[in-house]
């Protein structure tokens, strides 16, 4: 008697916590967020619609393993200032990962008018997501429409992104004036970060495909990068942390970009480094400005035709870039300072469609740069 009651409460007891669990972990109302995240290490956000004004912040506990398996819409954030991100992600040990059909919109139609940044329409431009991970991984995110830069990756260590597809095609839509609607829309921007692997990426974007300010062994493998500006180092210069120190970027294909392989320093905004860096097997195609570009003289208002040698870039290896640009387009583009680049390897450089302008490229690049 005792114990068949005990049983029956145990049961009563194991299919409610059985509920509770499933209910409280799996997320497809945006008012269910907080406790997921409060009470639970794995989590599944399904079909989900967050509100004007409103983010999603996944502060998560160490070892949580976040799952998407359906569709997440943001509604337009119109209150300036308000939301400076729509997903932000904090933790060590997090493991985020896409199932197959999942896709996160981020609604960039209602912020494109083709000026990106902080101008233009009255409605702030969120970025989409804010990274501060370590020893993590990011695997099969599905993202499209985004308002301006994609994935900020800024005080993270060990981290890997693989197979993350990024579709800003819609981005491309002219503007009256003949601009694309789409506008600073980086995929993959990293800062003060450390072992960072971002493997596997697809991207169709308007603006740089991966862009590294300051880190160590940053690694970009395997991946194609459709309509922006291509695989980038900077730009470096007028940070707290202007070092960018062995990068590998391998085994990629860049098309229908303003440019390929750059790499761009600031120049008079106070001293730093571009060392061991690594570009192999990386294919172009249907580049409109420049196939590689390695330019000493960037600002962000645009180049200024006089280069500085602070930010020295040194043991530069290019090894098997090849491919097209278009016929208006320069194959190679080098503007160094005079004592600014120094130990350039480069070898099987085949690049047709476009001719060369190189200004004080180390004797590594001779044989290319002509
Ligand atoms: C790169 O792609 C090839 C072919 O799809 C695959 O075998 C290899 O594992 C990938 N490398 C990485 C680092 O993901
Ligand atoms: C460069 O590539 C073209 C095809 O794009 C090829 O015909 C040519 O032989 C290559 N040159 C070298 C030196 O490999």
């Amino acid at each position: 008697m005792v114990s068949g009651s005990l049983s029956k409460a145990a049961v009563l007891l194991a299919a409610i916590s059985g509920v509770t669990a499933q209910g409280g972990c799996t997320v497809t109302s945006y008012s269910a967020l907080k406790g997921a995240i409060a009470s639970c290490t794995s989590i599944t956000i399904g079909d989900l619609e967050v509100p004007r004004n409103e983010a999603l912040d996944l502060s998560l506990k160490s070892g949580t393993t976040v799952t998407f398996t359906g569709k997440v819409n943001f509604a337009p954030t119109p209150k300036p200032g308000r939301t400076k991100q729509l997903v932000t992600i904090t933790g060590s040990n997090i493991k985020i990962r896409g199932t197959t059909g999942h896709v996160i919109n981020g609604n960039g139609q209602a912020y494109w008018d083709g000026v990106g940044g902080n101008s233009g329409k009255t409605i702030d431009k969120p970025k989409f997501f804010r990274l501060k991970l370590s020893n993590s991984e990011i695997s099969n995110l599905h993202v499209k429409n985004v308002p301006v830069h994609v994935f900020s990756i800024s005080g993270c260590s060990h981290l890997t992104l693989d197979g993350i597809r990024i579709d800003n095609s819609a981005g491309d839509a002219k503007t009256s004036g003949g601009k694309s609607l789409g506008h600073n829309t980086d995929a993959f921007d990293v800062g003060e970060s450390n072992d960072i692997t971002i493997s596997n990426a697809w991207v169709h974007n308007q603006d740089d495909c991966l862009a590294i300010n300051s880190g160590t062994n940053i690694k970009f493998l395997n991946g194609t990068c459709i309509g922006g500006h291509g695989l980038s180092i900077g730009s470096v210069g007028g940070r707290n942390n202007n070092v960018v120190k062995g990068v590998q970027i391998r085994n990629s294909k860049i098309s229908k970009s303003e440019n390929g392989v750059r790499i761009k320093t600031k120049a008079g905004e106070g001293k730093g480094s571009v060392s061991n860096v690594e570009y192999s097997n990386i294919v172009l195609d249907g580049i409109t400005k420049r196939g590689i570009v390695i330019q000493q003289d960037y600002e962000n208002g645009g180049p200024t035709g006089k280069p500085g040698p602070e930010i020295h870039i040194s043991d530069l290896t290019l090894s098997g870039i090849t491919g097209r640009v278009d016929g208006k387009a320069k194959a190679i583009y080098v503007l160094c300072a005079s004592g600014g680049c120094s130990n350039w390897k480069w070898s099987g450089i085949n690049i047709s469609g476009g001719g060369s302008s190189c200004s004080g490229a180390p004797a590594g690049a001779s044989a290319f740069c002509k």
